[in-house]
């Protein structure tokens, strides 16, 4: 946000915080939400496979997330329960022009909501190790660093292990 903004509390587009906090909707991923979150998973450089989203939505429903505003996708969350009471999140996405508004904290803490429903009492997640605005965010979010995979990706980039208590 630029200085102006923040004190006038309007951001670029000319809407309003509060307008924009109160547009998004966090709900279920749906099938016709792929293209969209495939559209942004290129946007930010994800480049997963469309068979890894459907099968997030298929198999993970209830923890397979997308934040509406306006009727577009602004971001998405994939989830899922992988241990009797631990829930992991495999990815989360923000579209470019919709990030630093507080959509990637709404998308986290609804996921960390559904993993508790599910019985899961720790939430984790793999970050690379250059991603610094991630990692604040999820810092701030109470996750704390656990452990290191190095060549954890495919680019040979090390990963950070995180976690937290929900
Ligand atoms: C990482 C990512 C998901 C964060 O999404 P986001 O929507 O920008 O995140 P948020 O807006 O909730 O939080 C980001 C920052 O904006 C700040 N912020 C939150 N709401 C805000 C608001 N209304 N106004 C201004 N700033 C705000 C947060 O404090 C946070 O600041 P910090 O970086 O100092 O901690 C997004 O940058 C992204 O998609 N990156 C590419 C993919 C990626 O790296 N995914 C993570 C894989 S592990």
């Amino acid at each position: 946000m630029w200085p102006d903004e923040q004190s006038s509390g309007r951001l670029k587009d000319g809407i309003d915080e509060k307008t924009f906090k109160d547009s998004v909707i966090i709900r279920r991923f749906m099938p016709e939400d792929l293209d969209a979150a495939l559209e942004i998973d290129q946007e930010v450089f994800g480049g997963y496979d469309p068979n890894i989203f459907a099968a997030f939505y298929e198999y993970h429903p209830i923890s397979s997330l997308v934040a509406e505003v306006g009727g577009q996708v602004a971001g998405f969350v994939l989830g899922f329960k992988h241990l009797p009471f631990e829930g992991r999140v495999f990815w989360l996405a923000v579209k470019p022009g919709y990030q630093n508004r507080g959509v990637g904290m709404r998308l986290m803490l609804e996921v960390m909501k559904r993993f508790r429903r599910l019985g899961a009492l720790n939430a984790t997640l793999e970050v690379r190790v250059s991603n610094k605005k991630a990692q604040a965010l999820y810092s701030s979010m109470g996750f704390h660093m656990i452990g290191v995979c190095p060549a954890y990706y495919s680019d040979g980039e090390t990963a950070l292990i995180m976690r937290r208590r929900l």
